[in-house]
């Protein structure tokens, strides 16, 4: 099946497709071929677009909770009907193998779902009053016009997870994605629009210019929210851009997550759980495994099977039939893996497997396990977003909880091992605001996902997830 990107070419703004003089070309990473063109919107187009928003507020916020749930269902629908095209779609634009792309699909789904029906639920209390003259209430109100900057590791879900709550919430959006996959947005907004998502609630500005993009949103006093997924750097930045207009920050930021491998683990579920950690999307996630510590007595043999394991992993094209790892995003990006790898293997890291960029393109690593990698390596210090599984051999859990903890940000941990008061431990232990244990794929809709230190602020999905869209208003009503 191919998919026409023709109509993908255009933002989306005010439920209508809208092109500009300039536009910037969207490249296949596997093959490098350019595979559109895209309008390329200045700052000018961008702040209509936060005034098509912020007119559109009024109507949709009034709609009642039921009302916008009928929509964002319709919207979910679709994304089932078109899963093949999309996924399709992403795999062209992104590179991750096919059956990933296709549950990329389906998680983005997921959240149309539970926001849904999370609308119903967005209750206000009635607080007990000191006062016989006066009675206290809560109402839970949106929010306002919410701004996006959505990532292109998960071109689809990582939008559907934030327009899905704020929607849900009431407020209308304004989206910019990343550069390299707005076909993909631009898609979700296709399907918007036939889920009759009212003209102005959802607008897709695409643009090469993403300082100017985030400048538009952090200075206007009009966006209330901004939520952002990407880099701590830019993370950062955007925190103190939006100083000036105090608006409310969901950044769901970089992480470092320690994998840790018990004795008393049991090595196949820890070792296809670490697969799972570390390769989805070619190491390509901010919860991917990027430090991986082993107890000395199960060392040798989880090893020995990680790296089997590792050898069956077929790297290629996403579109080809069996490929599990497709390209890194850009040839940046092989760079400075290269660069971390060769930095480990200079301090003393022996490579079990791999080691190098992979033949088969620009984009392309050959997935990587190397052993005895030393402290002070870049490798443990930095985001590696790519597939390489660093191990450090450890001898007490005391031990591993220090080396795991000893960074600045938090995202997602993962531990494995069968003891329970262990695992009780540890979850408590582990500074992470999404630790997994004996399990390598924690993010879901119904859970909340996000940061603590450096990682971030706030929580995406799960009951968590609409309060970044929401204020609440204290009612103090006098009785006489
Ligand atoms: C990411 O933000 O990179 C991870 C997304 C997910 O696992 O939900």
């Amino acid at each position: 099946m191919s998919v026409n990107f023709d109509d993908l070419g255009n933002a989306y703004v005010g439920g209508a497709w809208q092109s500009t003089a300039r536009d910037f070309p969207v490249e296949n990473p596997a093959t490098g071929e350019t595979i559109a063109r895209v309008a390329d919107l200045d700052r000018a187009q961008i702040d209509a677009a936060i005034g098509t928003a912020a007119a559109a507020l009024p109507a949709w916020s009034a709609r009642s909770a039921h009302e916008r749930a009928a929509v964002l269902k319709r919207w979910a629908a679709a994304l089932l009907a078109g899963q093949e095209d999309g996924a399709r779609l992403m795999t062209a634009e992104q590179g991750k193998p096919l059956a990933e792309a296709r549950a990329e699909v389906a998680f983005a789904a997921s959240f149309f779902e539970w926001f849904a029906e999370e609308a119903k639920r967005a209750y206000g209390e009635v607080i007990p009053s000191p006062f016989p003259s006066k009675r206290y209430s809560t109402l839970r109100q949106p929010a306002g016009v919410a701004a996006a900057i959505t990532p292109w590791n998960f071109p689809i879900a990582m939008l559907a997870r934030k327009a899905a709550a704020a929607l849900a919430a009431g407020c209308t959006m304004v989206a910019k994605p990343a550069a390299e996959t707005p076909l993909c947005a631009l898609w979700l907004a296709r399907l918007a629009d036939e889920a009759q998502v009212p003209a102005g609630v959802f607008n897709v500005v695409t643009t090469s210019d993403a300082p100017a993009a985030g400048a538009a949103f952090c200075e206007s006093g009009v966006v209330r929210v901004l939520s952002f997924t990407g880099s701590t750097a830019v993370g950062k930045l955007l925190f103190r851009q939006s100083a000036a207009t105090v608006k409310r920050l969901a950044l769901e930021l970089g992480g470092n997550a320690p994998l840790l491998v018990f004795d008393d683990a049991d090595l196949d579920v820890a070792v296809a759980g670490t697969l799972a950690a570390k390769f989805r999307n070619a190491g390509q996630t901010c919860v991917s495994a990027n430090r991986v510590y082993v107890q000395a007595g199960i060392h040798a043999a989880y090893v020995e099977r990680l790296v089997e394991a590792v050898r069956r992993l077929r790297v290629g094209d996403g579109r080809d039939d069996g490929v599990t790892i497709g390209p890194l995003i850009t040839p940046k990006a092989v760079a400075k893996v290269e660069r971390l790898v060769r930095d480990a293997l200079a301090r003393g890291a022996r490579a079990l497997i791999g080691g190098a960029p992979h033949p088969r393109g620009a984009c392309f690593f050959e997935p990587t396990v190397l052993d005895d990698v030393r402290a002070g390596s870049a490798l443990l210090a930095e985001e590696i977003f790519g597939p390489v599984v660093p191990v450090v051999r450890f001898e007490t859990e005391a031990e591993a909880v220090a080396q795991a903890n000893a960074v600045d940000v938090g995202l997602a941990a993962y531990a494995f091992t069968r003891d329970l008061s262990r695992a009780v431990r540890l979850s408590e232990s582990l500074q992470a605001g999404i630790v997994a244990i004996n399990e390598g794929l924690p993010s879901v809709a119904v859970a909340p996902f996000g940061g603590i230190k450096e990682s971030g602020l706030g929580r995406e999905g799960g009951r968590q997830g609409l309060d970044e869209y929401m204020d609440t208003k204290f009612v103090c009503l006098g009785v006489g």
